[in-house]
């Protein structure tokens, strides 16, 4: 009898596909997919340990998952992912998970659920140097049919000091270029129009074998040769790693999308250097200067930490002053949340005050706020080509698609259709959005 499986997925959009391979590992297992949790015989999480906000959340979810339990004894309950690797059989501590699969131990699955009941969970966080899951075909659970995900690495080596994530996916390990362009051709022969290559690092991508040597640059190459019609885009870049043959390549390519995702994390070289980011403020300003020298219309986006530890505010102005003067499309910020286990939770001390870091944090997205607004109206005027991808989500007379900057825009949906793209003049916009005719 087919039994269905529900999952919930938090954290990055690295996830967001790893989920799409567990489904795929499911069906291979007798599992059908639901949306609904109160029908499902398997319920998971897929779960993210970046802040402990994040692991709080999922505690959560453990509560409500717990009720079905309580109401259907048979069910089964699974913490995947970031968080099932970091606390391991601590979770099946809890009495109320009866699954815990890391990152690397998806194929298991089929083998833990033939073994598991309520009264024998079943454990398995091995981390792998070699798994990509490379030949697993992901069942798509994007809404759109557009815009595919394609995980082309897995794991990452560097070690920033404050980041939990080479401790929950282990070691970075780039996927087979070729199973990667089959992918691509796999979406694209079923009309979607844009993937978006997904990688910690992916600017350290770099597949060996006998015969052939691929680096990211390469491999841009390899998918946007696909079709001119099939959009790239790509994340997230490092700017101690991004290269110039990267730059020249999304050049050279109308259909490699103009926008990068640069996390810059600080504005300070003192906190970049206790971070272990391996740049400082000036390589990353010229990295910016480099990109904009090369494509003038390529669109930037960031993440910030605020309140690292030993932070002070001259530290914090010079983050501020970063952002001021690179401005930003828009940025990902957060509060410094020490992580167990990592370098910075076991060298050095959290050691600004909670109210600090948050008023920190509340002038970063302040201003971040402002060059949003900046940078969106100075579009006005612009035109954009833009992939139609369905209603836009306020007013369903319109369309919404992004432009190749990585821009929303909104638009009148005259005889267009998803997947369509269309040319568009920008008349006015919000800081996240441009409207257009
Ligand atoms: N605290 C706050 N933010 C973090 N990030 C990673 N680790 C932490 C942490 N311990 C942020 C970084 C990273 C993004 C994915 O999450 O900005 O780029
Ligand atoms: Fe993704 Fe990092 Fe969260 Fe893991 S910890 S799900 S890699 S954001």
């Amino acid at each position: 009898m087919t039994k269905r499986a529900y999952i919930e997925t938090y954290g990055c959009q690295m996830n967001v596909n790893d989920t799409e391979v567990i489904f795929s590992i499911l069906k291979d297992a007798g599992y059908e997919r639901t949306e609904k949790m109160e029908e499902a015989e398997l319920i998971l999480a897929n779960t993210c340990s970046i802040r402990d906000n994040a692991e709080q959340r999922i505690r959560g979810r453990i509560e409500v998952f717990h009720q079905q339990k309580k109401q259907r004894p048979e069910v089964l309950v699974g913490i995947v992912g970031c968080m099932a690797e970091r606390l391991k059989d601590k979770l099946l501590d809890t009495g109320k998970v009866d699954l815990v699969v890391g990152p690397d131990a998806y194929r298991s699955l089929p083998r833990l659920l033939e073994a598991v009941s309520p009264d024998h969970p079943q454990i398995d966080v091995l981390l792998s140097r070699e798994e990509t899951y490379a030949d697993i075909t992901p069942v798509r659970t994007d809404r759109n049919g557009i815009s595919a995900f394609i995980s082309i690495m897995r794991g990452c080596n560097n070690v920033c000091s404050y980041c939990v994530v080479p401790y929950t996916r282990g070691a970075e390990r780039s996927r087979d270029a070729h199973s990667i362009v089959r992918e691509a051709c796999d979406v694209y022969a079923r009309g979607y129009k844009e993937v978006t290559l997904l990688g910690q690092n992916v600017d350290s991508y770099l597949w060996k074998s006998s015969a052939e040597t691929v680096d990211f640059a390469d491999l841009l190459v390899m998918v946007a040769a696909i079709a001119p019609d099939l959009r790239v885009r790509f994340a997230t870049s490092h700017p101690k790693d991004i290269s110039d043959k990267v730059i020249y390549t999304m050049a050279a390519h109308p259909n490699i999308c103009r926008h990068i995702h640069l996390p810059v994390q600080s504005g300070s070289s003192r906190m970049l250097a206790l971070m272990r980011r391996k740049y400082d403020r000036e390589w990353y300003l010229e990295r910016v200067a480099k990109i904009r020298s090369v494509m003038p219309d390529c669109g930037l986006t960031t993440d910030v930490i605020a309140g690292f530890c030993s932070e002070t505010e001259e530290d914090h102005q010079a983050t501020l002053s970063l952002m001021g003067a690179v401005g930003f499309d828009w940025a990902f910020m957060f509060a410094y949340s020490d992580r167990p286990g990592t370098l910075a939770n076991r060298t050095m001390q959290d050691d600004v005050p909670a109210d600090v870091k948050n008023r920190r944090l509340n002038e970063i997205i302040e201003l971040q706020n402002r060059k949003s607004l900046e940078r969106y109206r100075a579009q006005i005027g612009q035109k954009h080509v833009v992939l139609v991808e369905g209603p836009s989500k306020r007013d369903p007379a319109m369309l919404c698609g992004r432009a190749s900057n990585n821009m929303m825009c909104v638009f009148p949906a005259g005889d267009l259709k998803p997947g369509d793209y269309t040319e568009v003049t920008v008349v006015d916009s919000t800081s996240a959005t441009l409207i257009c005719q």
